[in-house]
């Protein structure tokens, strides 16, 4: 196996970046441009692994779909106009894109089948079939329905009133795609607020939805229709570079384009509470829109905090870049509430505790979470491991840019499954 050798003992990081597209937008962005009616520009895609992996999810489904001039093209022929595929639809590494798109799937008149990588294999997917099969979905894997692959029997569902046990904006979003094509209303009940792009995008695309405190509804029946799309740049992929600007010293990085949605900022909210020095500037002001503006940040003095409760689903993705935060933080960072971890591309409460030990963090798991003590000098001398998760290979990078002895990377190329020009941007600010 290849192994990357990671930059370390980095003496500074300056200058400015352009953050590339939100995944989950660009993921939503396909979808509802090929079930509304006409051509969908998007502008701004992720061309990451993940993305293009719906995009090909789509094209077996029949709708035409181009890359052209940095943009991408959505021909949509509404719901009606998907088609029975001819082949297994591969989803790759991508959850959001098996759990969306069986909500779009299960109320089509054909047969399909799902299928993806062996990370995606030990992802529980009951968590959408079950309320699927609420709304009459019918929806067969292993273990009953929980793993890949799957196949779903689509057919015309009822609307259905249901409460979400654990805050997912993947189901949430997958429940909201059956109701749009379902007969009657649905309504959805969050134990937390989620990301809410799905929402925001019925809206977009001419839809209607009723968003209460609390709860979500739709009327069956929609016709959507076809607009352009913006894609704001990840604030999970900012993320990285947040980091590494607050604890590498004598930094400063301009990041440019971050989307701001206050359903994905926690992690604003927690660099606040641990004193990092940074500036947000607001760069746009529709507020039917995804807020997006630039952030300044610069080396900080951090102190340790509590991340918990209802901020968990504001930052989940964020949590293995707060952790390495957390190990330049001056006291003990409690991380808890934090359970999903568990079920992301990896373990994330293990991979995150026993890859940054390798490197010299004192950091312990727990049922939910983890408990970080700062601040430490992280050393390296060791070799790490994304374990195949994106999110773990580069916080992992970051993570070496403070050590002082070497670092080697295994399993670097997942990165590319949400930011394939990473280590391009790292190199550009040293
Ligand atoms: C996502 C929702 C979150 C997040 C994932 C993307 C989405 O997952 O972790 O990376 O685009 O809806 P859950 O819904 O499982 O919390």
């Amino acid at each position: 196996m290849e192994l990357k050798n990671l930059q370390t003992g980095l003496s500074n990081l300056r200058g400015e970046i352009s953050i590339p597209g939100d995944k989950s937008i660009s993921h939503r962005s396909i979808m509802f441009g090929a079930i509304a009616e006409g051509k969908t520009v998007v502008a701004n895609f992720l061309l990451g692994e993940d993305c293009l992996s719906t995009i090909e999810c789509f094209r077996k489904l029949g709708v035409q779909i181009e890359q052209k001039d940095g943009e991408v093209i959505v021909h949509g022929k509404g719901f009606d106009g998907l088609m029975e595929p001819s082949d297994i639809l591969d989803v790759g590494n991508s959850g959001t894109t098996i759990r969306l798109i069986m909500g779009i799937l299960s109320g089509r008149p054909f047969h399909s089948v799902l299928l993806g990588d062996e990370s995606i294999a030990k992802r529980p997917m009951t968590r959408v079939t079950k309320p699927l099969a609420q709304f009459g979905a019918v929806i067969n894997g292993r273990n009953n329905g929980e793993f890949t692959p799957l196949s779903v029997a689509g057919r015309q569902l009822k609307g259905a009133v249901y409460e979400l046990p654990v805050a997912s904006a993947q189901v949430k979003s997958a429940l909201l795609f059956a109701g749009l094509q379902a007969e009657g209303k649905t309504t959805i009940i969050e134990p937390e607020k989620t990301r809410d792009h799905t929402e925001r995008m019925i809206r977009a695309f001419g839809g209607t939805v009723n968003v209460n405190e609390g709860s979500i509804s739709i009327d069956g029946g929609q016709s959507l229709t076809a607009t352009d799309i913006y894609v704001p740049g990840d604030i999970s992929s900012a993320a990285f570079f947040l980091v590494a600007g607050a604890i590498i010293p004598n930094s400063e990085i301009h990041l440019k384009n971050v989307g701001l949605n206050s359903t994905r900022s926690g992690i604003i909210d927690v660099m606040s509470a641990m004193g990092a020095d940074f500036d947000i500037i607001p760069t746009t002001t529709d507020v039917d829109k995804e807020p997006v503006g630039d952030i300044i940040v610069r080396s900080s003095s951090l102190k340790a905090t509590v991340v918990s409760g209802t901020i968990i689903p504001r930052l989940i993705d964020e949590i293995p870049i707060i952790a390495l935060l957390a190990t330049q933080a001056e006291g003990t960072t409690v991380i808890k509430d934090a359970e999903e971890l568990k079920v992301k591309e990896t373990n994330r409460i293990d991979t995150v505790v026993n890859e940054l030990k390798k490197l010299g963090a004192q950091i312990e798991a727990t049922p939910d979470g983890m408990i970080i003590k700062g601040k430490t000098k992280l050393k390296g001398g060791s070799t790490v491991s994304s374990h195949g998760d994106h999110r773990i290979g580069m916080m992992l990078a970051i993570a070496a840019a403070i050590c002082s002895d070497k670092v080697l990377l295994e399993k670097e190329e997942a990165i590319s499954v949400s930011y394939p020009n990473f280590f391009a941007h790292l190199e550009s600010l040293m």
